[in-house]
């Protein structure tokens, strides 16, 4: 490989991790990850949709359920469980700007198309 090839291989590479590194986290990675959602430590997921846990601090999540309460109060949900039950586990993830009003949406989306 010639130099100029080398240089450009090389700026490429740099290029691809750096698109890797700022892609924003799945829903299921914003689900898992702990300093995210960490969601997993508390709920257990449907089989198929995602790592399978015996976690039960929180409700085990389906996605009829969550098609039941809706995505409005999803969201809700997802900002600040104290608002519906101030002595809740759940952290506020919104209110406390650990997940951003796009990743709230995106798990948001997620949950509601859970099986
Ligand atoms: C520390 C434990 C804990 C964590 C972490 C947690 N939750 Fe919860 N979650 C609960 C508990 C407990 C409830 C039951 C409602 C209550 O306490 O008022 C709940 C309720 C819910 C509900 C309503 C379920 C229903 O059937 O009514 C949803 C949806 C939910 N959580 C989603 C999430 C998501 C998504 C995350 C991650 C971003 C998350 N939770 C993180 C403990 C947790």
């Amino acid at each position: 490989m010639g130099s100029a090839a080398r240089l450009l291989a090389f700026l490429l590479l740099g290029w691809a991790i750096e698109v890797v590194a700022e892609r924003p986290p799945s829903a299921l990675e914003l689900f898992v990850r702990p300093d995210k959602g960490h969601c997993i430590a508390c709920h257990r997921l449907p089989d198929n949709a995602g790592p399978q846990t015996r976690a039960d601090l929180g409700p085990a999540l389906d996605g009829r359920r969550m098609r039941e309460i809706g995505k409005a109060r999803l969201r809700d949900v997802l900002a600040d469980p104290t608002r519906a039950n101030p002595a809740t586990v759940m952290p506020p993830f919104g209110r406390h700007r650990i997940l951003d009003d796009a990743e709230i949406g995106r798990l948001v989306d997620f949950l509601h198309g859970l099986p």
